[in-house]
């Protein structure tokens, strides 16, 4: 073979990444997995709720809680710029994690949840007025529900809805319809927590910014599983819980610094100031304004910890390995008879929801629980998704990139096994 024929190679075949994961070594970073529940070996299939926590973020707070733990921004003694140089580190980490321009341009909540009440808060009590409208989907979280819906009742400006399909999409012409000259906020799932629908975020981005409306992201369900790019996506707004991300209780809300700037504070307190009087208070720049008294220092570290994790396995690795489970899932309990699979859309992350007839949710996990499989079995605060499909509740297996086939198909047993007990 001569060069020129070696050059001439199909580049797919040059290029192919290597995706495969070794799941064995992975699962070994997740002490809490070794465990046993009614005697047998735990699945944990509950991801979408809470992620576990690999050793690397257990030893990030124990190391910092017994090494460098002070307040943070305010002390020159030793132990505070150390604590506040690895707070500062793991802000930067959650920058470079969703690719922001900027460190300013992240803001420490408690979760994806405090992340949209500041938005919706501050920015959408600066920009909405009485009959402007915001849009959201019928797939919402309730966290993305019920803040839009405090800020209509203080503003006198309307919630719209944009349906979902039969599949659990979102109706992209009907959502198209809903954007109109008073449309003044779009807020979003990237993922669906109940269905686990993938959304066309960059073309409902694009469709708004058309119309100069911003866009926030609810990115709960999605920086587990996928790499995120603020600046490629173009939102306003993006948030995220590091739970979810195999971290501690800490949020990211990622704002772009032109909105972070005019926007009010949302909390009043310490270290969101630059000077108080009785006469008048300066606030601090962003993101600090809007981090009003101690933040939880040792969770910050901690979600550092998670996402260089997360990035060392890396994000494309992770969600083709959840792809593969999603498929095997998904194949696996098609095949069940009486099973029903609540949320069939083409673009999904790992999240099977389902629906088994004449069993309710509730008994299906109780019984899964006491296989060791654990699901989360509710409404999945989305009460209006599940009055759209006309369930009370759905059962709900939720995978990340440690969960394998024979935990999959332990879980499928364990659902046989309950409809058998119902028979
Ligand atoms: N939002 C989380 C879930 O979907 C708690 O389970």
């Amino acid at each position: 073979m001569n060069s020129a024929t070696r050059i001439e190679q199909p580049e797919s075949a040059a290029a192919a990444p290597d995706l495969t994961l070794d799941v064995e070594r992975i699962r070994n970073d997740f002490p809490i997995l070794k465990q046993t529940v009614h005697g047998k070996p735990l699945a944990y299939l509950d991801n979408a709720a809470s992620a576990q926590k690999p050793q690397a973020v257990i030893d990030a707070i124990s190391e910092a809680a017994s090494t460098c733990y002070a307040n943070i921004h305010r002390g020159v003694h030793r132990l505070s710029e150390l604590s506040t140089s690895a707070h500062e580190a793991a802000r930067e980490k959650a920058r470079a994690f969703l690719n922001a321009a900027s460190a300013k341009e992240i803001v420490f909540v408690r979760n994806a949840t405090e992340g949209i009440n500041l938005v919706a808060s501050s920015f959408g009590g600066h920009v909405l007025h009485k009959d402007d409208e915001i849009l959201i989907t019928h797939m919402e979280h309730h966290s993305n529900i019920v803040p839009w819906q405090l800020l209509c009742e203080k503003t006198g400006a309307r919630l719209v809805v944009a349906p979902v399909t039969d599949e659990g999409e979102l109706d992209m012409l009907a959502f198209g319809d809903r954007i109109t000259s008073r449309t003044r906020m779009i807020a979003v799932n990237h993922v669906s927590n109940a269905l686990g629908t993938i959304n066309p975020v960059k073309r409902i981005i694009g469709l708004a910014h058309a119309q100069a409306i911003p866009v926030l992201l609810d990115g709960a369900q999605a920086a587990p599983h996928m790499a995120i790019d603020v600046q490629d996506l173009d939102c306003d707004f993006y948030v995220f819980s590091g739970h979810k991300v195999f971290g501690p209780c800490v949020g990211v809300l990622y704002g772009k610094k032109d909105h972070l700037e005019a926007m009010p504070p949302y909390m009043g307190g310490g270290d969101m100031i630059l000077s108080v009087s009785f006469e008048k208070t300066l606030f601090n720049d962003i993101p600090y304004k809007f981090e009003a008294g101690t933040p939880d220092i040792l969770g910050a570290i901690g979600l550092g910890a998670a996402l260089d994790y997360v990035q060392s396995i890396g994000l494309d690795r992770i969600a083709a390995r959840e792809q593969d489970l999603l498929r095997y899932a998904t194949e696996t309990l098609s095949a069940i008879p009486g099973l029903k699979i609540v949320g069939t859309a083409a673009e999904k992350a790992a999240v099977v929801s389902f629906v088994i007839d004449g069993i309710h949710p509730h008994d299906i996990g109780t019984i899964l629980d006491r296989e060791g499989v654990a699901v989360r079995t509710g409404h999945h605060c989305t009460q209006p998704l599940m009055d759209r499909f006309n369930v009370p509740a759905t059962a709900r297996a939720s995978m990340a990139f440690y969960n394998t086939h024979d935990e999959i198909g332990r879980l499928a047993s364990a659902i046989q096994k309950t409809i058998r007990m119902f028979a």
